[in-house]
């Protein structure tokens, strides 16, 4: 059986071997790396980058780089960079601050495009930061927040009609991997009037969000996953070009303003996506996201969406051969699938160390979930299978009851 899928594996990595980019990025040997979810691997581009401006452009060239190597353009630059692999067209992505202080920005300015609008929808399931933050911005805002399942979405928005604001979700559950409706919730609030602001955290650089396509008015993500920039690369907020001229964000940091350098008392906000600047940003960080970009150039997001279906398909194939009791968390279908697979196990973070402690990393969430995410512009098909032959060795040898997998670290 483990020889029809060895050779699976070789032919699925032969099939898809244009979107191979295993060779643009450093992983150390023998690791099996699932956990692109969490932090990227790091893309060999950047190193002689992060070098580059720390040596020559500080070092040597000092405060003048601001002007001489377009610090100053790097927001929108990056902005941009990160537009193309979302499915922007120019002009209409920033890259700056983190992903919860976008989703304060967009969620705070929404009113801005709708006044008037009180009622902000989003998933009580959602990553902690996207509630927390969505509780502040409606209390500085003076919005109502409604927590409604995204399977529910479309129905409440219908019901809500002219009093929805902003349906705010994340494309993807950041626990089990299910890929919500990005495309019908979006459709749903605009045929009400309304907004939508998507979190791609865990979908930008996997899935073919086609934000354009789709109509999407407001988005955020963050820098340091499948993008792959480094831990805490900044992030990016995405506002629709037909909602530029009345977006008015709530940090209102000289970064954004309209002439930052007249020192002017005054608030103006800048045109375009600019105003969705703040403040100084870590250049170092956005210097080195930039370079990690470029592992991108010359793929097409729709190709890699396939590869990551592949990938993620092969490993429930696998679990079918190898492990066929494990509970899988992800939905099979393939509409209904992030670019990860999610097991459910009573020990599930006993068995994300002692899968660790073999090569293969993952990690683990509350309250019962091995998360396995799936980058595929540096997986094969040939790990895919390693991982499973791996888990299926941690179960049957019961590695997860070793009492050393059982004790936690600050961060899981
Ligand atoms: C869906 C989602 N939103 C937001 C965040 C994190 O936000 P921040 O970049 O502000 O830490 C995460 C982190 O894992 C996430 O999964």
């Amino acid at each position: 059986m483990t020889s029809t899928l060895t050779s699976t594996a070789h032919r699925l990595d032969e099939l898809h071997r244009s979107t191979d980019r295993r060779d643009r990025f450093r992983l150390p040997a023998g690791v099996v790396y699932l956990d692109g979810n969490s932090l990227g691997a790091l893309p060999s581009a950047v190193t002689a980058v992060v070098t580059d401006v720390v040596e020559r452009q500080w070092g040597q060239d000092l405060i003048a780089s601001w002007n001489t190597h377009d610090w100053w353009g790097a927001q929108t630059r990056v902005g941009d960079a990160i537009g193309a692999i979302v499915g922007a067209a120019p002009g209409q992505v920033v890259c700056s601050d983190s992903t919860s202080v976008n989703l304060f920005k967009a969620i705070a300015g929404a009113p801005s495009l709708r006044p008037g609008r009180t009622v902000v929808l989003t998933d009580p399931d959602s990553f902690p930061t996207d509630l927390y933050i969505a509780e502040s911005a409606c209390r500085t805002a003076n919005l109502t927040l409604e927590l409604v399942p995204p399977a529910e979405a479309a129905q409440r928005i219908d019901e809500l009609g002219t009093d929805l604001l902003v349906a705010t979700y994340s494309s993807v559950d950041y626990r089990t991997g299910e890929l919500w409706d990005l495309p019908g919730i979006t459709r749903a609030a605009h045929a009400v009037g309304g907004l939508v602001c998507w979190d791609l955290c865990h979908s930008a650089g996997v899935l073919d969000v086609a934000l354009d396509a789709h109509e999407v008015d407001l988005a955020v993500g963050c820098g340091y996953k499948y993008l792959n920039g480094g831990p805490g690369a900044p992030a990016f907020l995405h506002v629709a070009h037909r909602h530029q001229g009345d977006f008015r964000q709530p940090l209102t940091g000289w970064n954004g303003h309209a002439t930052p350098f007249a020192m002017s008392p005054d608030y103006v906000p800048a045109p375009g996506i600019s105003r969705g600047r703040v403040g100084t940003p870590p250049l170092l960080s956005m210097l080195a996201l930039e370079a990690a970009l470029t592992a991108y150039d010359g793929l097409g997001l729709a190709d890699l969406r396939r590869r990551s279906l592949s990938l993620t398909g092969f490993l429930l194939d696998c679990l079918d051969v190898l492990v066929p009791d494990v509970a899988v968390a992800t939905p099979r279908e393939e509409a209904r699938r992030g670019s990860q697979v999610s097991l459910r196990h009573p020990h599930a973070y006993a068995v994300v160390q002692a899968l660790i402690a073999r090569g293969v990393i993952g990690d683990f969430r509350e309250p019962d979930i091995v998360r396995l995410g799936f980058a595929p512009l540096y997986l094969s098909h040939a790990d895919v299978l390693r991982a499973a032959e791996h888990l299926a060795a941690v179960l049957r040898g019961g590695e997860h009851t070793r009492p050393e997998h059982r004790a936690r670290a600050t961060v899981t």
